[in-house]
């Protein structure tokens, strides 16, 4: 039974992140969802507003557990004894980069092996960007987040607006 980690951004997340980790934590006797910076993103939360509302997301769910890092997920992955990288694919388009990553780190950390996730169909479209966006424009995000999270990110556009 292998520890998991599940990296990203999380700026914030969605329920398509969430629908990955359901299906992870069904998998793995523990999932890391890890809250990482992703030098090419400005996000609008901070890490730990991102831990946070993660944590709470995931409250119902006894073997995961929530943890911010800095520097690389290879690192990370050796100091805490995980063995498996999780990551979603939706779209065709996610498939470069992905692969890409997989193969870096497989390189960096060849005991690591990548493992993808599926999310179900109705999550296959979003991502943080396009939600956060759709919010700052006035419409309705209650399908997409966690109840937490479309009150967070209200208050979070609110403050960037003012
Ligand atoms: N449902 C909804 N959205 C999803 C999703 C899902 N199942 N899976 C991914 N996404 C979205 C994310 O919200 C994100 O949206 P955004 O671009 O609008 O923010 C986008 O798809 C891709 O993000 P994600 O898959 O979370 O990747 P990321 O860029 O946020 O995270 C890291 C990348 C953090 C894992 C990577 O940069 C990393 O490993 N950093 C550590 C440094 C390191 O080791 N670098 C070397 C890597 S080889």
């Amino acid at each position: 039974m292998k520890i998991a980690v599940y990296p990203g951004t999380f700026d914030p997340i969605t329920n398509g992140h969430l629908d990955i980790i359901k299906r992870a934590s069904q998998i793995f006797k523990r999932v890391i969802v890890a809250v990482s910076e992703n030098p090419h993103k400005k996000p609008i939360f901070s890490m730990e507003e991102r831990r946070q509302l993660i944590q709470d997301a995931v409250i119902d769910l006894d073997n995961v557990d929530v943890d911010v890092f800095d520097g690389l997920l290879v690192h990370y992955a050796q100091k805490k004894g995980i063995s498996v990288l999780i990551r979603g694919l939706r779209v065709l388009s996610d498939f470069e980069y992905e692969f890409q990553m997989a193969l870096m780190n497989r390189k960096l950390m060849p005991t690591l092996e990548t493992i993808y996730f599926m999310p179900s169909e109705e999550f296959t479209y979003i991502n943080s960007t396009i939600v956060k966006e759709v919010a700052r424009l006035g419409g309705e995000i209650g399908c997409f987040l966690p109840p937490g999270v479309v009150k967070a990110l209200h208050r979070k556009i609110k403050e960037i607006k003012k």
